[in-house]
């Protein structure tokens, strides 16, 4: 059970930015990750349509055998809550309540900005989790739906970057959080237009050291970590555009991606 591979999954390449936290605080544990490049973006849809996406990128992982999912989406982690049932045959670790802890533990006045999806942000799961752990915080929340299209497009550094940046975080930087939650796992990869806009007193939390430590102390608490001497590894697969996503994740994960990513069809599950 301990050497099961471990599933992640977003709409497309964001979620890489998980899984770069994830090897370096699980550096023995294979994974498996699956992005879904042919139905990105996830974020500008109905929930019924991201639910049914999530179920089946869901259903896919699981015929991997593996011991864990991480759902290294904002936007299919806001919908899975509003499901009645886990859907899955191993344990789902969403990326809200880890994010969500580590910027209660971060802020100072108590003042916490929320960026995501559209649907993230409608949905409120940030927003849900902070009133539990901090009631008398005070959460500000903007979509930023720009965003994934220019991290998916290769412009999350520049001139557009900048300009959107600027655009949608204005009024939160008006609000004086001290705090600002990426909700939506694209986002690490506009962090510098994103702390240009914020200034340097605004901290930034990304899922992707939350999720990545909190999953080691629960993999670690039921004897499940992996063991094994070599390194682990990791497998790609995506619905669409091989070349796109190999080119990208090589830059996110600072090493060749492009020939092991392989294309499935995920209508199928
Ligand atoms: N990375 C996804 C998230 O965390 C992007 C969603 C999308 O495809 O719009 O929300």
């Amino acid at each position: 059970m301990r050497d099961r591979p471990i599933g992640v999954f977003d709409s497309g390449l964001g979620g890489l930015t998980v899984v770069r936290e994830l090897r370096r605080a699980l550096p023995k544990e294979d994974f498996i990750y699956f992005g879904d490049t042919g139905r990105v973006p996830y974020g500008s849809r109905s929930n019924e349509t991201i639910a049914r996406y999530t179920l089946q990128d869901i259903r896919f992982l699981c015929g991997f055998d593996i011991k864990q999912i991480v759902v290294a989406c904002g936007t299919a982690s806001s919908v899975l809550a509003k499901l009645a049932e886990a859907p899955a045959e191993a344990p789902i670790l969403r990326i809200i309540e880890p994010t969500a802890r580590l910027a209660c533990r971060t802020t100072r006045n108590g003042r916490i900005g929320v960026i995501g999806t559209a649907a993230t942000i409608s949905n409120r799961p940030f927003q849900r989790a902070i009133a539990a752990l901090r009631p008398e915080a005070q959460v500000f929340s903007q979509s930023c739906p720009l965003f994934v299209p220019l991290a998916e497009c290769g412009f999350s550094k520049g001139e557009c970057a900048r300009i959107a940046a600027e655009r949608y975080l204005a009024g939160l930087r008006e609000q004086q959080v001290d705090t600002l939650i990426l909700g939506c796992t694209h986002y690490p990869l506009l962090k510098e237009a994103i702390a240009a806009v914020m200034g340097p007193e605004v901290a930034l939390v990304d899922a992707g050291e939350a999720v990545a430590l909190e999953l080691r102390e629960q993999l670690e608490e039921k004897g499940l970590l992996s063991l094994r001497e070599r390194a682990g590894r990791t497998e790609y697969y995506v619905s669409d555009g091989i070349e796109n996503f190999g080119g990208m994740g090589e830059e996110i994960l600072g090493e060749p991606v492009l020939g092991q990513v392989k294309r499935i069809d995920i209508e199928a599950y």
